[in-house]
């Protein structure tokens, strides 16, 4: 096993996720578009070593993450195999389309069990932390589902489950059904969360609360716009928006019509001794209910960038009302 930082844990800060037991570094690492994608296989090892050096200890995936989907399992599988297991917080998601036909996508207990097998294979572990309803599916009842999240957690092949992109609604009703039938409870919720989305303070953060459920937000720096790259209306060549060929990177162009916010932003953030992806990161974590901050990075530079951002977590109410002012 390589020689990891022996200090790792003493700067990051591990929150408790909702009411339950288990904790999360307050920031984490996803591997979406990245690792196992537009990232090589060896700035991905050095991307995970860097994180886990630096105190980050859990990992996300889905089964569909990387190119093609499942990649992402695969490459950081072989990766992960050379970290302690039982120091790390591995999650995977289902939901999205994933093999052709009618259970290669959505929420049915046929595909989720047969898509969390699949991903124990690429990942090449007996078991993951955290397993996720991708998505909710409006056609797949509630205790189908829930049902089918139990038998996971039953079988030994998850430890806990999750629910991702849900409304405030769906949360409520599958938490409720699992406290009324006593199987496993959803004990977090990953939702986008950023400056420049704020729509889970609308409902989805009061309800996590509510159930004892934690939040992990995710795109936090909208996929690298809140970051002092793109202040200048243009991809640098090695950027996200200039390499991935996934239709959701576009949707970085898409926003550059907010480039002057970003800039105001970019002069708070200066003036508070950090960069924009540090206080973007710091101010979705100035809110209770969020857990972790699950960010993405294409280089090991810019894990270590924003893990800093933990050395400077408050704000003044002055801060606070220039931000929402830039933001409204
Ligand atoms: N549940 C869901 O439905 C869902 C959906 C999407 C994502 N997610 C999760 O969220 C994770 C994060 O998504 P994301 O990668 O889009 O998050 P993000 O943190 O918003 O964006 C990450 C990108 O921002 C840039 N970046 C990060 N730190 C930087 C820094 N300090 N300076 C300059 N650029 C920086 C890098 O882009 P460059 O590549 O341009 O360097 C990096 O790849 C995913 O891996 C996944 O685990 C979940």
């Amino acid at each position: 096993m390589p020689h990891f930082n022996e200090k790792r844990y003493e700067s990051m800060v591990y929150n408790r996720c909702g009411r339950w037991g288990v904790k999360l570094p307050a920031i984490s690492l996803g591997a979406w578009q990245t690792y196992g994608g537009y990232v090589s296989d060896e700035v991905s090892k050095k991307c995970l070593f860097q994180a886990f050096d630096l105190g980050i200890t859990h990992f996300d995936f889905a089964n569909n993450y990387g190119e093609p989907n499942g990649n992402a399992e695969l490459v950081c599988g072989r990766i992960i195999r050379e970290m302690p297991r039982d120091e790390l917080l591995i999650s995977t998601k289902a939901g999205f389309y994933m093999w052709p036909g009618p259970y290669g996508e959505w929420l049915s207990r046929k595909y989720l069990l047969s898509s969390l097998d699949a991903s124990l294979k690429r990942l090449g572990l007996d078991y993951v932390d955290i397993f996720y309803a991708h998505r909710p599916d409006p056609n797949t009842p509630t205790d189908e589902v829930m049902d089918a999240l139990d038998q996971a957690v039953r079988s030994g092949k998850a430890l806990y489950v999750g629910l991702s992109n849900h409304s405030p609604e769906d949360i409520r009703a599958k938490n409720a059904h699992a406290v009324a039938y006593h199987t496993a409870r959803p004990i977090i919720s990953q939702s986008a969360y950023s400056m420049l989305d704020r729509h889970v303070e609308d409902g989805v953060l009061q309800a996590c609360a509510e159930c004892g459920m934690g939040v992990i937000a995710f795109v936090p720096l909208a996929q690298g716009l809140l970051t002092n790259k793109y202040l200048e209306k243009s991809a640098p060549a090695d950027s996200r928006l200039a390499v991935s060929t996934d239709v959701c990177a576009k949707r970085i162009e898409a926003r550059f019509d907010r480039i002057d916010q970003l800039r105001k932003l970019n002069e708070v953030a200066r003036r508070r001794g950090q960069t924009l992806a540090q206080m973007a990161i710091v101010w979705l974590l100035r809110r209770p209910e969020v857990t972790s901050v699950l960010i993405g990075a294409s280089r090991p530079e810019q894990i270590q960038e924003n893990v800093e951002a933990l050395r400077k977590r408050s704000f003044t109410a002055e801060e606070l009302d220039e931000i929402e002012s830039i933001l409204a």
